[in-house]
């Protein structure tokens, strides 16, 4: 059984599986090298050598427990028609979104655009790097997707005014997102993805009111989904205000943190396997303040199935020299 699984099933306590967030990116000087000749982002993730490639770069380095394949959340848009593109400095721009048009897209089509995911994801998980490591597929959140899809950009800090006006609109392209995902997740799992994660980025933005028709309904239907196919689901609820009650209706098998939840009230109040919660900013410091500050998640959490990761993606401008130490950090706690 592999490490993160052990702590996934077996609920083991004794041992700290780690993999870290956007372990592919910009903080690794041979991904730049790749991206400079790459500028189409959404090409690049369809380059399936380039993205088994950059997936395996971090494990090439460090000791990590899992490749989580170089992708992103908003491939699922770009399978259904809708236009993806990363403008540098200001982060994705999604075009116009034709619900008519995205509601008759079939299957066939879909997995037809974005094959060359599957493709990557069979590559990475029949490397032998990966023989006892997980190879981890994800998705974005309905939630999450729907904010991008209608937003058309990253909605920073609030929703737009009018973003709930359309209250038809808005049930069509949930129940669009939500098909789609079962299929994706599906094609993932079918090429050897063995965890799912679902990101879900902006949960943070809604009210308490709006959390169960929003997140915890459609999430849950996912995350049943998953286990159905006997494959373990991890959720990223990020900024989410009330962790406790996400995990008791939800019920994935870890639940990872963001950087602002405090790890001695999430111990108290959540009974499955915790991932992450470091922020990513300590890695911008020095070696004894990261050992200082890893170290107080390892020992918080001693006792309870923890997984080492950080409170989101791990920042562009980290030194590799960081996230090694960071790894040993772990591995010889
Ligand atoms: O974690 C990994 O290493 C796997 C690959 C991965 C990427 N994106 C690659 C990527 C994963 C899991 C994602 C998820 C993703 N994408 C999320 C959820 C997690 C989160 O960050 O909250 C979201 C919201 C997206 C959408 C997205 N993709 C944004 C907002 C951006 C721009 C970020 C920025 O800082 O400009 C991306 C681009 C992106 N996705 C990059 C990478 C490596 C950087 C691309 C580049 O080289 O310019």
């Amino acid at each position: 059984m592999t490490a993160i699984n052990k702590v996934l099933i077996d609920k083991n306590t004794k041992i700290n599986p780690i993999w870290i967030m956007r372990q592919a990116g910009r903080y690794l000087p041979e991904f730049r090298d790749i991206r400079k000749n790459n500028p189409d982002f959404i090409n690049l993730c369809l380059n399936s050598d380039l993205a088994y490639k950059i997936t395996m770069q971090p494990l090439r380095r460090f000791d990590l427990d899992a490749a989580i394949i170089f992708s992103d959340i908003l491939i699922l848009p770009y399978g259904l028609g809708q236009k993806v593109v990363f403008k540098k400095n200001f982060g994705p721009k999604l075009g116009e979104l034709k619900i008519d048009k995205i509601a008759k897209t079939n299957k066939i089509d879909f997995v037809k655009e974005i094959y060359h995911v599957y493709e990557a994801i069979r590559k990475v998980s029949s490397d032998s790097k990966l023989n006892n490591k997980n190879t981890i597929g994800f998705v974005g959140a309905p939630w999450t997707l729907l904010v991008y899809m209608i937003n058309q950009q990253s909605p920073k800090k609030e929703l737009k005014k009018d973003f709930f006006k359309d209250g038809s609109l808005i049930n069509s392209i949930l129940s669009v997102i939500e098909k789609f995902l079962k299929i994706h997740i599906k094609n993932q799992i079918d090429n050897g993805a063995n965890i799912i994660q679902i990101f879900d980025s902006w949960a943070g933005l809604l009210e308490e009111k709006d959390l169960p028709k929003y997140v915890y309904a459609p999430t849950l239907n996912l995350v049943n989904y998953i286990k159905s196919l006997n494959v373990p689901v991890i959720c990223f609820p990020r900024e989410i205000k009330n962790y406790k009650d996400f995990c008791d209706i939800v019920k994935p098998d870890a639940v990872s943190i963001d950087y602002n939840v405090n790890p001695k009230k999430i111990l108290k109040d959540v009974k499955i396997p915790i991932q992450g919660g470091l922020d990513p900013k300590i890695l911008l410091t020095d070696r004894e303040t990261l050992k200082k500050e890893a170290s107080k998640y390892l020992d918080i959490f001693r006792d309870h199935p923890y997984i080492f990761n950080l409170g989101h993606g791990v920042l562009p401008e980290t030194d590799p020299n960081m996230f090694d130490y960071l790894v040993k950090t772990v591995k010889n706690y």
